[in-house]
C-alpha cells in the first residue's frame, strides 16, 4: 500500500477535463465512451453527477453516476493504470457514496464484469452485495455482468463501511465533505 500524501482534489468533472479523462479511459477499459457520450453527460446536471480527483493538479481519475428516483446508479469508475491500487479508487467511490447522500438516492447500483475482481473486492468493502448477473452484458467479449448494491445507504451496516473506507483514506481530500453523511 502507498501512502498518498499528495494534494488531492475531488471536482466536478468539466467539459475540458474530457480529453485527459479519455487518455485515462483507453488504457484501462477495452470499449472506451465516444467524446459526445461524456458530453451528453455532463450535460445532464440534474441526474448525472460526473467528478476527476486530481493529484497535484493532474487527473488520476474519474468517476460517474446517474440518479433515476431513489437509485444512484454508477456508470463508470476508473484510475490511471501507472497509479492503481494506490487508494484513489477508494477516494473517488467515497465521493461517488457522498453524493448519493447529497442527492438524496436510497440505494446505489452498479454492474460490474465477472473477471474484475479488483473492483468488486472495492465494492465490497463499500458494503456492496451481489444481486443477480445479466448475460453477455459486454458487447466487446460477451461477458456477464454482476449486478450490485447498497442496500439502504442510510443502514447502519453500510454507514459502518462507509467510515471505515473513510477512515482509511489516508490524505486530506478537498471536495469531499464526509461530516455530511451524519444529518440525514
Ligand atoms: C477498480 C479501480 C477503479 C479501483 O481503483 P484503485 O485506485 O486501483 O483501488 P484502491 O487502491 O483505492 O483500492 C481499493 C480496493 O480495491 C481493491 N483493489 C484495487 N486494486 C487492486 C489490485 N490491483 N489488487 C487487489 N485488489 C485491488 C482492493 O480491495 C482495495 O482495497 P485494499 O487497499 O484493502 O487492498 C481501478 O483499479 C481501475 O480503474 N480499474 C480499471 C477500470 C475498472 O475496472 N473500473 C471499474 C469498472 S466496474
Amino acid at each position: 500500500m502507498v501512502q498518498i500524501r499528495e494534494q488531492l482534489t475531488i471536482e466536478p468533472m468539466r467539459e475540458a477535463d474530457v480529453p485527459a479523462v479519455q487518455i485515462i479511459e483507453r488504457d484501462i477499459f477495452s470499449t472506451p465512451w465516444p467524446r459526445n457520450a461524456y458530453y451528453r453527460e455532463l450535460a445532464s446536471r440534474n441526474s448525472a453527477h460526473y467528478i476527476v480527483l486530481r493529484k497535484d493538479e493532474e487527473i488520476v481519475g474519474y468517476a460517474g453516476m446517474w440518479r433515476m428516483y431513489d437509485e444512484a446508479h454508477v456508470t463508470t469508475i476508473g484510475v490511471r493504470h501507472d497509479v492503481q491500487h494506490s487508494g484513489y479508487g477508494r477516494v473517488l467511490f467515497a465521493a461517488l457514496v457522498q453524493a448519493a447522500y447529497d442527492m438524496g438516492a436510497k440505494w446505489v447500483t452498479l454492474e460490474v464484469r465477472t473477471s474484475n475482481d479488483n473492483a468488486m473486492r472495492m465494492y465490497e468493502a463499500f458494503g456492496f452485495k451481489v444481486i443477480g448477473r445479466r448475460k453477455g452484458y459486454y458487447t466487446d467479449n460477451g461477458e456477464d455482468a454482476i449486478v450490485m448494491w447498497s442496500d439502504s445507504i442510510y443502514s447502519p451496516r453500510f454507514r459502518r463501511a462507509f467510515e471505515e473506507n473513510l477512515n482509511r483514506i489516508q490524505t486530506e481530500v478537498q471536495g469531499l465533505r464526509p461530516e455530511l453523511t451524519h444529518e440525514a
